[in-house]
């Protein structure tokens, strides 16, 4: 049986071999929307099971899963604008704030904007203001799947940077910090360039951070690479799809056989003898913003790129679903959330179970939408479950 090849044995064997005690992890267990989207006040008990939400297009599904994914770095999972996220009819600020609980201890988390400073994202843990989103990182990770992400294997290789980027984030938050690093030491040396470029003195400093920092932008994904090379031999045989994936760029391939240092030290002299040509191109043309991601659907033998709309939608499940299983193997207690909006309708009946099942032992707090309750009914009690209606959520059982 190849690797692709759906198992027909009860999907529920796969569990334990994907679980990692989720027990220990503490979850979710508030969360409270104020004028965020088209939410005016809405509080949400959630009881520690993986959630179902149902509702039909507009009911205002994603719009929870937008205000979760802000407790986290970043844009949230719809790389929204500030400016996008009060409700529109609302006074101008919102927020967000969320309560993790592991039966001991808890933390209190609130990120939003304030009426008077609508262009300033404020964060809280517990009752001290945090620097910025990032400090969300410490306390709990996210991975997510959303329809935005369908033609990511068609579209140009910076979505799929961003893709890997922020997978690799969900394993070590100061992935984020060094690829912000170097994209500003580059832009600095750009700016440098197109004035003439005749400060040497500090070109070479800012080539020198470049290099430094975008090797270990490098060396993070290398690593996510390797990790999910790794999750897809433990889970073998699965209900979706493996992808193998490949790394596309000159710091990521040198890596391969040579030490970071001296990667470093050629890329800050290639960096120095190109000046002139990045002059001329107006942007650095070597470097990790150039890389990209090959992936392979490995059942068929083929680039993602090359495969259908669904076979395509398999695979990235299946790609998130190993870097799931890699995460929740490296990450100790430190609670993970995994979003998926609108992945179930994508599904057959086995894979859907097969899915649960999957979640069920991942040790994640996994989210989950769909527009119709029948696409979690086999979920039965293991999940809680939500109807939406009209920016409204009423608790139902899925039994
Ligand atoms: N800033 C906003 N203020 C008020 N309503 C908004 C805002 N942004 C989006 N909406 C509305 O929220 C509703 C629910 O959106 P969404 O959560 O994406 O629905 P779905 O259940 O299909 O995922 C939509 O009608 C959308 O137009
Ligand atoms: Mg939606």
């Amino acid at each position: 049986m190849s690797q692709t090849a759906i198992r027909k044995s009860d999907a529920a064997a796969q569990a334990p071999a994907l679980g990692a005690s989720p027990a220990r992890r503490a979850k979710l267990r508030r969360l409270t929307l104020t004028d965020f989207r088209s939410y005016e006040r809405t509080e949400i008990e959630l009881d520690g099971r993986p959630v179902a939400l149902a509702g039909a297009n507009g009911a205002g599904k994603t719009n929870i899963l937008e205000a979760i994914s802000l407790i986290g770095p970043g844009r949230g999972v719809r790389t929204a604008r500030l400016d996008e996220l009060p409700r529109l009819d609302g006074p101008g600020g919102w927020a967000v704030a969320a309560r993790l609980d592991d039966g001991e201890d808890e933390r209190r988390f609130g990120v939003g904007v304030t009426t008077s400073k609508p262009d300033r994202r404020v964060c809280r843990i517990d009752d001290t203001a945090a620097a910025g989103p990032g400090a969300f990182s410490e306390h709990l990770r996210f991975l997510w799947l959303t329809p935005a992400q369908d033609r990511l294997f068609l579209e140009g290789a910076g979505e799929r940077r961003r893709f890997l980027d922020r997978m690799a984030l969900a394993h070590d938050p100061a992935h984020g910090k060094i690829s912000s690093a170097f994209e500003q030491a580059m832009r600095q040396r750009q700016r440098l360039l197109d004035e003439g470029g005749r400060d040497d003195e500090w070109l070479c400093a800012l080539e020198a951070q470049m290099a430094e920092t975008g090797v270990a932008v490098a060396a993070g994904r290398r690593h996510i690479a390797a990790m999910l090379a790794a999750a897809n031999v433990v889970s073998g045989e699965t209900l979706f799809p493996t992808a193998d994936v490949a790394l596309q760029g000159d710091l990521e391939i040198a890596l391969e056989n040579r030490k970071a240092a001296d990667v470093e030290e050629d890329y800050t002299a290639q960096l120095k003898c190109r000046r002139r040509l990045d002059t001329e191109a107006g942007r650095a043309l070597l470097g990790p913003h150039r890389s990209d991601l090959l992936v392979y659907h490995r059942g068929k033998g083929r680039l993602a790129r090359l495969c259908s709309t669904g076979e395509q939608k398999a695979l990235l499940i299946g790609l998130v679903l190993a870097n799931a299983q890699a995460l929740a193997a490296s990450a100790g207690n430190t609670p993970l959330i995994l979003l998926l909006d609108e992945i179930a309708a994508h599904l057959d009946e086995e894979r859907r179970a097969g899915l649960f099942s999957i979640l069920d032992g991942l040790g994640f707090q996994a989210f989950m939408t769909g527009t119709d309750k029948s696409l979690f009914t086999a979920w039965g009690d293991r999940a809680q479950y939500f109807e939406a209606c009209d920016s409204a959520l009423h608790e139902a059982t899925l039994s």
